[in-house]
C-alpha cells in the first residue's frame, strides 16, 4: 500500500520504518519541523513536508501519528478524497473523524515506544477499529503485514484498555522512578532492583498479578509498614501519601 505518515514522532517513525520494511511505500511524511520530516523521509525513501496542505490525496492510507490533542485539527486540514485515515491513539474516539472523512479507523499499537529502541512487532498487539467493514478489512490486512497479533476492539474496550495500559506501564514506570530516586539518595545503583523487577514480570506471564502480590502490605506486617512510613516522613516525605494509599489499597484488595 501507499501510506502517508502525518507526525514524525515515536509512533510515526516506528510505523513508517516497519511498513517500509514490509514492502509498503511511504509516500509523504509530515512534521511541523521540516528537519524531523526530512530525517524520517530519508529513512523511508519518501517525500518530507512541513506544510499539511501539501499532503497529496493519492496515498491509500493516512496515518495521524501526532499528539492526541492535534488529531482533530490535522484531520480537518487534510483533503484526501475518501481515502482511509487513521489515528494511533488509545484514548481518542473513532468518531473524531465523523463528518470530516468517509473511511476512517483506529490503528492503536499497544506498546510503549521510545526514539532509539526498536519495537518488537512480533510481540506487540495492534488494536483495530473502523467505521465500515471494508476499511476494517484493509486495516486488518495491513496490520497483518507487520505483526501477527491483531485485535478488533470496540470503543468501550479500547478506552478501558488504555486506562489499564496507563496503570500497567506509565504508573509502574513512575514507581520505578521513585525507586530510583530513593536508591540515589542512599547511593545505591538502581540496577540492583532489576532482577526483582524482571522476576515480577516473569511471574505474571503464568499467574494473575492479584495472585502473586508480595510485600509488607499483603502480609499486613504493620510494624514494617510503620517503620517505612517513619523513614519516608524524614527522608522522602513527597512519597509518603502514595506509600500509604497503595498500602491501604493492597490490604483492601485481600477482602475483595
Ligand atoms: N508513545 C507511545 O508509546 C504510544 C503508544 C501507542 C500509541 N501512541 C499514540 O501515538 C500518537 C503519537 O504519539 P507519539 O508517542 O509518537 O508522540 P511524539 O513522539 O510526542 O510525537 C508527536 C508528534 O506530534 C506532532 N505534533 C504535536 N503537536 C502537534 C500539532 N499541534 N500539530 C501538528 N503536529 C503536532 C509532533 O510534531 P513536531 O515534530 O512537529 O513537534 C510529533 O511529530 C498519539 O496519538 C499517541 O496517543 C503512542
Amino acid at each position: 500500500l501507499n501510506i502517508s505518515i502525518i507526525g514524525a514522532g515515536k509512533v510515526g517513525k516506528a510505523l513508517a520504518i516497519k511498513f517500509k520494511s514490509a514492502g509498503h511505500q511511504i509516500h509523504q511524511v509530515f512534521s511541523r519541523k521540516l528537519d524531523h520530516a526530512k530525517a524520517l523521509a530519508e529513512l523511508t525513501d519518501s517525500e518530507p513536508t512541513n506544510d499539511i496542505h501539501s499532503i497529496k490525496n493519492n496515498a491509500d492510507i493516512y496515518f495521524l501519528a501526532v499528539k492526541d490533542d492535534a488529531i482533530l485539527e490535522l484531520a480537518t486540514s487534510l483533503n484526501i478524497n475518501q481515502k482511509i485515515i487513521v489515528h494511533c491513539s488509545g484514548a481518542t474516539a473513532l468518531s473524531i473523524f465523523e463528518g470530516i472523512h468517509k473511511n476512517y479507523g483506529v490503528f492503536y499499537p499497544l506498546q510503549t515506544f521510545s526514539p532509539d529502541i526498536e519495537p518488537d512487532f512480533s510481540e506487540l498487539p495492534i488494536c483495530i477499529a473502523a467505521n465500515n467493514f471494508e476499511t476494517e478489512e484493509i486495516l486488518t490486512k495491513l496490520a497483518k503485514t507487520i505483526c501477527p497479533n491483531i485485535y478488533q476492539i470496540n470503543e468501550g474496550q479500547r478506552k478501558n484498555l488504555h486506562i489499564a495500559a496507563v496503570f500497567a506501564n506509565n504508573f509502574s514506570n513512575y514507581l520505578y522512578t521513585i525507586a530510583e530516586d530513593i536508591c540515589i539518595r542512599s547511593e545505591i545503583d538502581f540496577k540492583i532492583l532489576l532482577p526483582l523487577i524482571k522476576q515480577t514480570v516473569r511471574k505474571i506471564e503464568s499467574s494473575k498479578p492479584s495472585e502473586v502480590q508480595t510485600g509488607p502490605a499483603i502480609r499486613e506486617d504493620h510494624g514494617t509498614i510503620q517503620k517505612h512510613l517513619e523513614s519516608l516522613k524524614k527522608e522522602a516525605p513527597e512519597y509518603l501519601d502514595l506509600y500509604q494509599l497503595m498500602t491501604n489499597m493492597i490490604i483492601q484488595s485481600k477482602n475483595k
